[in-house]
C-alpha cells in the first residue's frame, strides 16, 4: 500500500462519524429506548409536525422527557436546500452519473453529508434513484439515467458517502415517478418483472449495499394503490423481502389517507393535510393514529414498529448523541467543496462530437463566445427562470447559489493565459451571433434546455419539457453562426437529449447537462485541454418517437384522487438501450457514449464464473497522445433458457487513468445477484445453471468489440478473445454488428478442468462477504 493512500484511508476512518454499528446493535438500543413511550410520544416521532415555514423541510417534534431534540429534514440530491447561499450548489446528479467514477460520487455523497452534518440535519433527502423511462421526464437531472444496475452503483456510493459523516441519507422515490405531470394522482402499472429488474433494482442495492437508514414512498400508485398506503410495496416487499431495517417516510403531502399508515408507512411528512399553513396540525396521521388503534383498525405493534424504525435508523446513524444543533446557515461553501464540484463538473462533460480534433482549442487566435446560456444566471426562486447559464433545474432538488461562473467570463480569463482574443454575443439573436462569429476563428454557441419539479411551470413547462428542442431558438443560433463559421463549437446545458439537427453542420458538440456552480470553470476546463473530457452518457440519446415510451400530459386530477392518469410500463424489461438493442434503432449518441482527446483499445477479455460471481479482466490501452481516462462497460447476455431477455444488460464498469501509451488490466466481479433473473411464478431471483453467458466488453452500448462465453454453471469456460483491438473512435458506434458477425465466427470453447479447479479454490473471500447476497 503506497504512503498516500494508508494516509487518506486514516483520514477517512478519523471524518467517518457514523460509529460502526450494525442493525442488530442499534435495534437492541432502539428498544431499550423506546421502552417507556407513551402512544403519544411514539405518534409525535412519526408525524412530521411543520408547515415549511421553519428553516427544514420537514421537522419532527423535540420530546424534552427523554433528551430527544428532534428531528430536522432537508432537500436534496444537489446539496443542502434554502441555505442562503451558505452550502455548495452541487452539479446535477445526472452530472456526477456522467462521471462514471465510483470514487467521485463516493466524494460527493460525503462532501454533502458534511454539510447537512454541520448544520444538524438528521435526513438529506437524498439521492433520487429514479429511472429515466422517458427523456422528456422532469427531473431526470435529480438521479442517475436509465440502466437500473447502473443507477443502483452511482446510488450506493452516494448513500455510503453522506451516511460517513453521520447523517441519515433518503433514498427515494419509492416507486415508479418516473413523469412530473400528475405524479400524483397517475398510477404506474409495471409488469412484475420489470418492477423487481428495473424499479425495485436501484433500491434493492441500497438496502443491501449502502444500507440506506431511509427510504421516502413516491407521490404516484403502482396498480393502482398509491405507493404511501401500497402494502405490497412497503411491508411486503421492502420490509419483509428485502429485509429493510430503516424507515420509510412519505413525499411531502405524498400520504393521501390514515390507511398509509396500517400499510407500512412509517412517517409522515410534513405532518399536514395539504400544502400551506392552514393545515399545521391537522394531520391524516396525529391523534386519529390512537383513534384508529382503539377501534381495532390499527394494531399497536404497528405503531411500536413505525417508532421503533425512526429511532432505530437514528442509532444506526449515530444520532442519538451528540448531533449538531439545526443552524442552517453555517458556511460550508469550503475551497475542497467548490474544487469537487469544478472536478465533478469537468469530468461530466461528455464529448459528442470533435471532427478535426477542433477540440481542444489550439493555435487560434480569436474565439466568439456566443448565446446568453454563455452569460452570468439571474437566480429565481427554486430556479424558476433559465435567464443566463443553466447550472441546476428547478424544484426542490435545487439549491440558492452563492454565485455561478458563467461559461463567458471563465473562457475569457482562461484565453488571457494563452493571448487569445475572446468576442461575444451574450444573447439568443442570430444576427448578432453570426456577426460576432464570422471573423473569428473558432465560434462556441452556448445553448439550454431546463425542466424541472411540477409545482412551477417555466415558459410553459410544467416540470417535464413539452419537447426536446432546444429553448431560446437555439438551433436557429447554431445555425446562424455555423454558416458563417466552419470552427463552430456548441455547449448544451440540459437535463437530458435535446434535439440535434445542427449536428452535421458542426464540428463539436459538448454535453455539459447541469453542472452547478462551478459551471464555467468545468467547461473550460474542458474546452482548452486542461482537463481530458471522460464523461460518457447515462442514457441512450435519440429522437423522442424512438424511445420506448413517453411523457403523458392530461388534464390535471386532484392529488391522490380516485382518477389517475394510467401509466402502462409496456416496454417491461426494455427501459433505454434495451429497447434500442431490440428494435434495432441506431441512436443518436448510445448510453455510455463519450469521446477523448485520445484514444484507447480494449483487449484480453477473459471471464471466469467463481462462486462469487463472474470474474472479468480486460486490458485497456491509451493509444493517442495524451493522458486521459477510459470507461471500459461490460455487458452481458443471459443464457437461452431465460426467455423474453433484453439481449444485453450493462453489468460493470471502471475507470482508469492512462498516460499516453499506458496500458492496465481491469477486474470487474459480476455478482450472483446481478447474473440472476427474476423468475416471477417462482417469485424470486434465480441464477441460470445451465446455458452460458455472453460476456460483452468495450467503450459503450453500441461499441462492444470483445465477446467471449462463459458456462453458467461455472464448470469450464471459454476465455477466447474474439476480436482485436479496436480504436475508440467516434466511428465506433457502427461497428458493433461487424464485431458480433466477428465474435461469433470464433467463439471456441476451451473446455478446461484445470480452470474449474482453480476457480474453487480462488474465490476472493473479502468479495464473498462484501457481495454475499440470499437470492430469493
Ligand atoms: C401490475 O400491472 C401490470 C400491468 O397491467 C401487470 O402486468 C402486473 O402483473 C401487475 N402487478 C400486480 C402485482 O398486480
Ligand atoms: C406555520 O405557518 C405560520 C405562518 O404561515 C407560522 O406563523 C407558524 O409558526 C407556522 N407553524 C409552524 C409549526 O411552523
Amino acid at each position: 500500500m503506497k504512503f498516500s493512500s494508508v494516509l487518506s484511508t486514516v483520514a477517512l476512518l478519523f471524518i467517518s462519524k457514523s460509529l460502526a454499528i450494525t442493525w442488530e446493535e442499534a435495534d437492541a438500543k432502539a428498544r431499550e429506548w423506546c421502552a417507556d413511550l407513551t402512544n403519544e410520544e411514539k405518534i409525535s416521532i412519526i408525524t412530521g409536525r411543520e408547515n415549511m415555514t421553519g428553516v427544514c423541510v420537514g421537522s419532527i417534534d423535540p420530546i424534552e422527557r427523554k433528551g430527544f431534540k428532534g428531528l430536522c429534514l432537508q432537500d436534496g440530491p444537489a446539496g443542502v436546500r434554502f441555505g442562503k447561499g451558505t452550502a455548495t450548489s452541487w452539479q446535477a446528479s445526472i452530472n456526477s452519473a456522467a462521471t462514471f467514477d465510483r470514487t467521485l460520487l463516493r466524494k460527493v455523497g460525503e462532501a454533502q453529508g458534511n454539510e447537512f452534518y454541520q448544520r444538524g440535519i438528521n435526513f438529506a433527502l437524498a439521492p433520487s434513484v429514479g429511472i429515466q423511462r422517458a427523456p422528456a421526464s422532469g427531473r431526470i437531472w435529480e438521479s442517475y439515467g436509465e440502466d437500473p444496475f447502473y443507477v443502483g452503483e452511482c446510488g450506493t456510493e452516494v448513500v455510503k458517502g453522506i451516511q460517513s459523516q453521520g447523517v441519515i441519507a433518503t433514498s427515494k422515490h419509492f416507486v415508479g415517478n418516473d413523469q412530473e405531470n400528475n405524479r400524483g394522482a397517475s398510477t404506474s402499472n409495471i409488469p412484475e418483472q420489470a418492477l423487481w429488474e428495473v424499479y425495485l433494482a436501484p433500491f434493492y442495492r441500497l438496502v443491501n449495499d449502502a444500507e440506506t437508514n431511509a427510504i421516502m414512498s413516491s407521490y404516484n400508485a403502482v396498480n393502482g394503490t398509491y405507493t404511501s398506503e401500497n402494502k405490497r410495496l412497503l411491508t411486503d416487499i421492502l420490509k419483509d423481502k428485502m429485509g429493510f431495517q430503516g424507515m420509510v417516510m412519505s413525499d411531502w403531502w405524498g400520504l393521501y389517507r390514515i390507511d398509509s399508515f396500517g400499510a407500512g408507512l412509517d412517517m409522515n411528512m410534513p405532518g399536514g393535510k395539504y400544502w400551506g399553513p392552514d393545515y399545521v396540525g391537522d394531520s391524516f396521521w396525529g391523534e386519529h393514529i390512537q383513534e384508529y388503534i382503539d377501534q381495532g383498525i390499527f394494531t399497536q405493534e404497528r405503531l411500536d414498529d413505525a417508532a421503533l424504525r425512526v429511532i432505530r435508523a437514528l442509532f444506526k446513524a449515530g444520532q442519538m448523541e451528540n448531533f449538531p444543533e439545526v443552524n442552517l446557515y453555517v458556511d460550508t461553501l469550503t475551497e475542497e467543496n467548490i474544487a469537487l464540484n469544478r472536478k465533478v463538473g469537468a469530468d461530466s462533460n461528455v464529448l459528442l462530437k470533435n471532427d478535426e480534433s477542433v477540440l481542444p482549442i489550439k493555435g487560434v487566435k480569436k474565439i466568439a463566445v456566443i448565446g446568453k446560456d454563455s452569460m452570468p444566471a439571474n437566480f429565481c426562486e427554486d430556479m424558476r427562470c433559465a435567464d443566463g447559464t443553466l447550472a441546476l433545474g428547478w424544484g426542490s432538488g435545487t439549491t440558492d447559489f452563492k454565485y455561478v461562473i458563467d461559461p463567458l467570463s471563465a473562457i475569457t480569463e482562461r484565453a488571457k493565459k494563452d493571448n487569445i482574443e475572446v468576442v461575444s454575443s451574450g444573447e439568443d439573436n442570430s444576427e448578432a451571433g453570426a456577426e460576432v462569429a464570422k471573423d473569428a476563428d473558432l465560434a462556441i454557441v452556448f445553448v439550454q434546455a431546463d425542466s424541472g419539479e411540477e409545482y412551477i411551470t417555466v415558459e410553459g413547462n410544467a416540470g417535464d419539457r413539452l419537447n426536446l428542442d432546444l429553448w431560446h431558438g437555439g438551433n436557429e443560433l447554431i445555425d446562424a453562426v455555423a454558416s458563417v463559421n466552419k470552427n463552430t463549437i456548441v455547449v448544451i446545458h440540459a437535463p437530458g437529449p435535446v434535439n440535434v439537427p445542427f449536428l452535421d453542420k458542426v464540428k463539436g458538440v459538448v454535453f455539459a447537462g447541469m453542472p452547478g456552480q462551478e459551471s464555467g470553470h468545468a467547461i473550460a476546463d474542458v474546452l482548452f485541454g486542461d482537463v481530458n473530457p471522460s464523461g460518457h452518457l447515462p442514457y441512450t440519446w435519440a429522437p423522442r418517437e424512438d424511445y420506448p415510451t413517453d411523457v403523458k400530459y392530461e388534464p390535471e386530477y386532484p392529488d391522490g384522487g380516485e382518477k389517475m392518469t394510467v401509466y402502462d410500463y409496456n416496454e417491461g424489461l426494455f427501459v433505454g438501450y434495451r429497447w434500442f438493442d431490440k428494435q434495432g434503432i441506431e441512436p443518436t449518441f448510445a448510453f455510455g457514449y463519450g469521446l477523448s482527446y485520445t484514444t484507447f483499445e480494449y483487449s484480453n477479455l477473459e471471464a471466469v464464473m467463481e462462486e462469487d460471481g463472474l470474474h472479468v479482466t480486460l486490458t485497456v490501452t491509451n493509444t493517442g497522445d495524451v493522458a486521459g481516462a477510459a470507461v471500459p462497460m461490460i455487458f452481458l447476455s443471459f443464457p437461452d433458457i431465460v426467455k423474453d431477455y433484453p439481449s444485453r444488460l450493462f453489468k460493470g464498469f471502471d475507470k482508469v487513468m492512462l498516460e499516453a501509451g499506458e496500458s492496465k488490466q481491469v477486474n470487474i466481479i459480476v455478482d450472483n445477484h446481478d447474473l440472476s433473473y427474476y423468475d416471477v411464478d417462482a417469485e424470486k431471483f434465480v441464477k441460470p445453471e445451465e446455458g452460458e453467458y455472453t460476456v460483452f466488453a468495450g467503450s459503450n452500448a453500441r461499441d462492444l468489440p470483445l465477446k467471449t462465453t462463459v458456462l453458467a454453471n461455472g464448470e469450464c469456460n471459454s476465455d477466447e478473445e474474439v476480436s482485436g483491438n479496436v480504436e475508440n473512435d467516434e466511428d465506433s458506434v457502427d461497428e458493433v454488428d461487424a464485431e458480433t458477425e466477428n465474435a461469433e465466427d470464433s467463439a471456441d470453447e476451451v473446455d478446461s478442468e484445470v480452470d474449474a479447479e482453480n476457480a474453487e479454490d480462488s474465490v476472493d473471500e473479502t468479495a464473498l462477504k462484501k457481495r454475499a447476497y440470499k437470492l430469493y
